[in-house]
């Protein structure tokens, strides 16, 4: 049976076993730079989790995931960066060495709030690893972003934890939606 989330895809931008070649490079980075560390992995909802679930399998080294929910106000595209916290971790991060994880890093708003938040807690370490970065559209600068995926350029991307009203997130690709679809 053909997927009919599919037929919405202009092209694929990322194939899937490149996506695992490259999370396989990540993890064996933070394998080598944070041996000894047991960092935490913050993933935050919804977007990261396929990414993050893939990264912590290939890692080797001991260590454990938290999540945190945030929500923006207003639309997307009007962002300020204001965002609420929708939950929380469930762990106490001082002290511990933090990688925030997120599928991708676009004005980088989210990320400088979350930052923030975190830092406050005063963690060991605090560092970024994104699977996707539009850096293009880069808003907040100084971000601790330590480990990139792929720079990609500014084109709307669903597939493998991004969406377009909640759907695409399961396809094992990062791919373009086409433009009858996103001007729907
Ligand atoms: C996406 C992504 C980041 C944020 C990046 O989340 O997961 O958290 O946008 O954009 P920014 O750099 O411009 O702030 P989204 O709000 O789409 O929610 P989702 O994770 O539930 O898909």
């Amino acid at each position: 049976m053909t997927d009919p989330l599919l037929f919405d895809i202009a092209e694929v931008l990322i194939a899937s076993d490149r996506l695992q070649e490259r999370v396989g490079e990540l993890a064996r980075a933070i394998d080598r730079d944070y041996a000894a560390l047991r960092p935490v992995l913050v993933g935050v909802l919804r977007g990261s989790v396929y990414f993050l679930v893939d990264l912590s399998r290939q890692l080797r080294i001991p260590h454990e995931i938290d999540f945190m929910a945030i929500a923006a106000y207003g639309t997307r595209h009007a962002t300020t960066g204001a965002v609420r916290l929708l939950k929380d971790l469930e762990d106490e991060v001082t002290d511990r060495h933090v990688l925030l994880v997120e599928d991708i890093i676009d004005t980088g708003l989210t990320a400088s709030y979350l930052v923030r938040l975190l830092r406050a807690r005063r963690p060991a370490s605090l560092a970024i690893c994104t699977l996707l970065d539009k850096r293009t559209r880069r808003i907040a600068e100084d971000l601790p972003i330590r480990y990139v995926g792929f720079e990609i350029p500014d084109r709307f991307v669903v597939g493998y934890g991004l969406d377009f009203r909640q759907l695409y997130r399961n396809l094992p690709f990062v791919g373009v939606l086409r433009e009858e679809v996103f001007n729907d």
